[in-house]
């Protein structure tokens, strides 16, 4: 089959870090000359203003089941699960279904689906209708691998909790990998461990979860947004438990054309500005990604670690952060905004690639932590749930890109932790010569490139 002829209908996870990673794969699919209708959801449709689509590329939406003003929190993603699984999946056969004769303008029928592996309802009901479908997971290889392991994890009483004992029940992370580090449930407001994850029987986030990832066996590939050079020993703890594995990432590099922006918040447009008036490296980026809540003690103690810094920061503080009491006490705090800018939302790759940047405190989500990686720029982590544990570990023992916090939250770790990576020229140099790796990997004839053009001929083939 002609690749014109073929048309993948890509949906994601409805949340921010997941629209991010299929943004990117849309656009490189579409630049090989695929035709990708992008399924968003009609809460999401509305807030990233969809309007513009590039030629062999359109959007289209599914309600998700919530009512428009319910929050798509953290605390809330069972609830969304739950109306994912019934209105949003409902919805989602119905489209396909109309999706798969001539007749929707000048797209082809849809001949294959690209769905968030968390969505497991949207692979088996393109399957159902006959159309082959693959599973895209947008979190780390590192991560995936640990998920795999849950049944034997919970057989040998290695379950997450806040403590230093040594897990042996990951393949190819035995030495390293702690109890701590383990994928788990968000904190409570206190930051207390979760009942349920005190509870060495019941883990119902684990478990949940693990399913999802095992259910990614059933599609036709898994499709992952890591390069082979980073995560080589996951993927290949990996590929005996799936049909394909494609390496691909990371995507948001690998388009020469610009991917369209798909930001659920308003991004403050005068953050790049702000970071043109600092010297080189000299400001601390400070973003916990799309998901993270934190206490108002947590708020304090971060607020008061950066001061004690003496660096110039940029702070990421989405609405749903803070409240009043916070606002109260940043108002205090940033004096004239020469040292301090908070804004609600950045442009945060534009950010990392600034030269004035030195540092990003992040949650390590995955696109975070690629983004980093990417432009070279050294990280302090405080995970704050599922993946990100085990990818802030990577990136403090194994790639030695920056520092753990895990879970700790402190105004005097936060210091120095901040002052030792923004002074480190060992870990800067790590950081360089990782991103270095990962340029080469997704360059022409780079892993990640050459993974890519093979997705397009399995998806081509599969086409057919
Ligand atoms: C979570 C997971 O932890 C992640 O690993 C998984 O793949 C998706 O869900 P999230 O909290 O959204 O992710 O973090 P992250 O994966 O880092 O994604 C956040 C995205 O938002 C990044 O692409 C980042 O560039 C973007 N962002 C964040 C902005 O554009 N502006 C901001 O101010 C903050």
């Amino acid at each position: 089959m002609a690749v014109a002829a073929v048309h993948v209908l890509v949906f994601p996870w409805p949340l921010q870090g997941h629209i991010n990673t299929f943004v990117p794969l849309s656009t490189a699919l579409v630049n090989s000359g695929v035709h990708v209708t992008f399924l968003h959801t009609e809460h999401n449709f509305r807030r990233v203003r969809c309007t513009e689509a590039a030629p062999r590329l359109r959007y289209l939406s599914v309600p998700d089941g919530l009512p428009d003003d319910h929050p798509r929190s953290v605390g809330d993603i069972f609830t969304l699960m739950e109306s994912m699984w019934t209105m949003g999946s409902a919805a989602y056969r119905t489209l396909l279904l109309s999706l798969l004769f001539p007749g929707s303008g000048e797209f082809p029928p849809v001949t294959c689906v690209v769905a968030d592996g968390i969505m497991t309802f949207a692979i088996d009901i393109a399957e159902e209708l006959g159309v082959p479908a693959l599973a895209f997971r947008t979190a780390s290889a590192n991560s995936f691998s640990a998920y795999l392991a849950v049944p034997r994890l919970l057989e040998l009483g290695e379950t997450p909790l806040p403590v230093d004992e040594p897990v042996h029940g990951v393949p190819g992370m035995e030495g390293f990998l702690r109890r701590r580090d383990l994928p788990r449930l968000a904190p409570a407001a206190d930051g207390h461990p979760t009942e349920s994850e005190t509870a060495a029987d019941v883990h119902p986030f684990l478990l949940t979860v693990a399913k999802g990832i095992a259910h990614c066996g059933r599609a036709r590939a898994l499709v992952l947004n890591t390069p082979a050079s980073l995560e080589g020993s996951a993927l290949a703890h990996i590929s005996p438990h799936m049909r394909d594995v494609f390496a691909i990432g990371p995507l948001h590099a690998m388009s020469s054309v610009p991917a369209p922006a798909a930001s659920l918040w308003r991004e403050d447009d005068g953050c790049v500005a702000w970071l043109d008036g600092h010297t080189d490296r000299s400001v601390v980026y400070v973003s916990l990604g799309s998901l993270t809540h934190i206490s108002h003690e947590e708020f304090t103690e971060f607020l008061f670690g950066l001061l004690g810094t003496g660096y110039p920061f940029l702070w990421v503080l989405r609405p749903d952060m803070v409240g009043a009491a916070e606002k109260e006490a940043l108002r205090g705090a940033i004096g004239d905004g020469s040292k301090v800018r908070v804004v609600d939302w950045a442009p945060q790759r534009d950010v990392l690639r600034h030269r004035a940047v030195g540092c990003f405190l992040t949650h390590s989500g995955w696109n975070s932590t690629m983004e980093s990686i990417l432009e070279g720029v050294p990280m302090v982590c405080w995970p704050f749930f599922a993946d990100q544990h085990i990818n802030s570990r990577f990136v403090h023992a194994v790639w030695r890109a920056g520092l753990d916090m895990k879970d700790m939250c402190d105004r005097s770790t936060v210091r120095s932790m901040v002052t030792e990576v923004m002074e480190s020229s060992e870990i800067r140099e790590s950081v360089q010569a990782l991103a270095q790796r990962v340029q080469r990997d997704v360059a022409t004839g780079g892993s990640s490139d050459n993974e890519f053009k093979r997705l397009v001929g399995f998806i081509t083939e599969l086409s057919t």
